[in-house]
């Protein structure tokens, strides 16, 4: 590609994404088409091609394909799971990125780049009130952060060299989490080669239950484990709820435990005025996951680990084989984190918290937390709807016909709003003005709206509970025939 072409197809490129961009709002959020209709405008069956195309027609093609086929979580009517809309400049971010091409697993080999890294590292830990000299390195998501967090607690923890060993030797290693933490932990838990079991579940439906996390250590102590890591959740993925973060770091640290603290969705809201007060018990914690791609509105993928003693992901992690010739050449990522090669995730995330400021993303969030909670109060108003919880931006609701309220909390009801609500949250989805999930709470099945959208207005928060309403009675009626 000459650089003339390559000039040209970048502006027609940019021209088209802006437009995209432009007109997002007037698109269905997605078009809830079923795979083989997506297979089959992909043309899904067709060989690879011999011979090369023209960059152009594959451009406009690649374009076409995604802008006409995608869910848009960017649509100011996406609310579904945890995923944020992409901030612009991290589009441009990415793009920049990309023809760096840095590898950001040696600093020999980006120089720049992994300064920019670290100093990301340490202006994220400023946002949320964590030590900047603490150690930290970007990721792909949320997952792989706490993934990280938990071997870096689990080889500071160990009383033997669980890196060399294993743990079929030493006692058994335990951990302790929430009934509400995300399953990042199973995965965590199975890949450490500790096992599932290893996680001993403690009652999360009401804040983290203290009572029962002390009476199972004392027990678990009397039957030879080593307990080594306590984990809170600041913003729990189904509901928001923030886990009594500072009683957890006082347990953590009168018994010498690891306090690690997902704080993938919520940590960014800590600095925010009116956020729960517990977030800010991350500040003690010896380790904390951030999600900039949820919060920060970067575009996927970017997840954050950050541990107070920044030593402890070195101890986690560094290997020297002899065809590495990087040392003393500064911070070598390869060396506190479990990826070799690396992307260079760092620009979108570090281009963004200057474009927004501080100040600009403590206002996004807020918005945010308002919009839900607002969502929260028209649910509460409503008198076809239950509203169900509230925390940071999360509001769970469902849709309760006016002759069933009388019945609330019989099985036969309950059960019946379950499969209406399920069957609604299909509906909501195919009719593309709105694409949310789904919650289980306390058994019922909740409509859950998560609000981490810097493009969500009152207005289009105004105009749930309506749709909400109208397909809820279709859908009723079509279940009472
Ligand atoms: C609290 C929490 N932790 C971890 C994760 C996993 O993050 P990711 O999907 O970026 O891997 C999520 C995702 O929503 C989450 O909400």
């Amino acid at each position: 590609m000459t650089s003339d072409q390559f000039r040209s197809l970048g502006h027609d490129l940019v021209d088209r994404i802006a437009d995209f961009l432009a007109s997002i709002r007037t698109l269905p959020v997605t078009p809830a088409e079923p795979p083989e209709q997506v297979r089959v405008a992909l043309a899904a069956t067709r060989v690879l091609p011999e011979a090369g195309q023209d960059p152009k027609a594959l451009l406009r093609d690649a374009a076409d394909l995604l802008f006409e086929h995608s869910l848009f979580n960017g649509h100011p009517r996406f609310y579904g799971y945890i995923t944020s809309s992409a901030a612009p400049i991290g589009i441009l971010a990415d793009l920049l990125a990309a023809a760096v091409n840095a590898n950001v697993g040696a600093w020999k080999l980006s120089p720049m780049a992994t300064e920019m890294e670290a100093q990301v590292i340490r202006w994220l830990a400023q946002f949320i009130g964590y030590p900047t000299d603490c150690g930290g390195l970007l990721l792909s998501g949320g997952n792989m952060a706490n993934l990280t967090c938990f071997l870096a607690a689990r080889a500071a923890q160990a009383r033997w060299d669980v890196r060399e060993q294993g743990v079929a030797i030493g006692p058994r290693l335990c951990v302790y989490a929430s009934t509400e933490t995300h399953t990042w932990i199973q995965k965590a838990a199975d890949l450490a080669g500790l096992g599932t079991k290893a996680i001993h579940w403690i009652d999360g439906r009401q804040p983290m239950d203290l009572h029962e996390l002390e009476v199972r250590y004392r027990q678990d102590i009397e039957e030879g484990y080593q307990p080594f890591l306590v984990v809170g959740s600041a913003g729990t993925v189904s509901t928001g709820a923030v886990d009594p973060l500072p009683d957890l770091a006082s347990f953590c640290q009168e018994h010498g435990l690891w306090f690690h603290v997902d704080g993938a969705y919520g940590a960014f809201a800590s600095s925010v005025a009116g956020a729960p007060l517990e977030l800010r018990g991350l500040q003690s914690a010896d380790s904390v996951a951030v999600d900039p791609h949820k919060w920060l509105y970067t575009p996927l993928e970017a997840g954050c680990a950050l541990v107070r003693n920044r030593s402890a992901l070195m101890k986690a992690f560094s290997y020297h084989p002899p065809y590495y010739n990087f040392e003393g050449e500064g911070l070598n990522y390869y060396d506190i984190g479990p990826q070799n090669s690396r992307g260079f995730r760092a620009l979108k995330v570090w281009l963004a918290l200057q474009h927004a400021g501080a100040a600009g993303y403590r206002a996004m969030i807020q918005d945010d937390i308002t919009l839900a909670r607002y969502l929260y109060d028209l649910a509460v108003d409503h008198p076809e709807l239950e509203a169900i919880t509230n925390h940071l931006s999360i509001t769970t609701l469902r849709y309760v016909p006016h002759e069933l309220r009388a019945g609330l909390g019989s099985q036969q009801t309950e059960d019946y709003l379950n499969q209406l609500n399920q069957r609604l949250l299909a509906a909501i989805e195919k009719s593309g003005e709105a694409f949310i999930s789904n919650a289980v709470i306390a058994g019922k099945y909740a409509l859950r709206f998560c609000i981490v959208n810097f493009r969500a207005s009152t207005g289009d928060v105004e105009a749930m509970p309506q749709l909400i309403a109208q397909l809820g009675r279709q859908i009723h009626a079509e279940l009472s025939i």
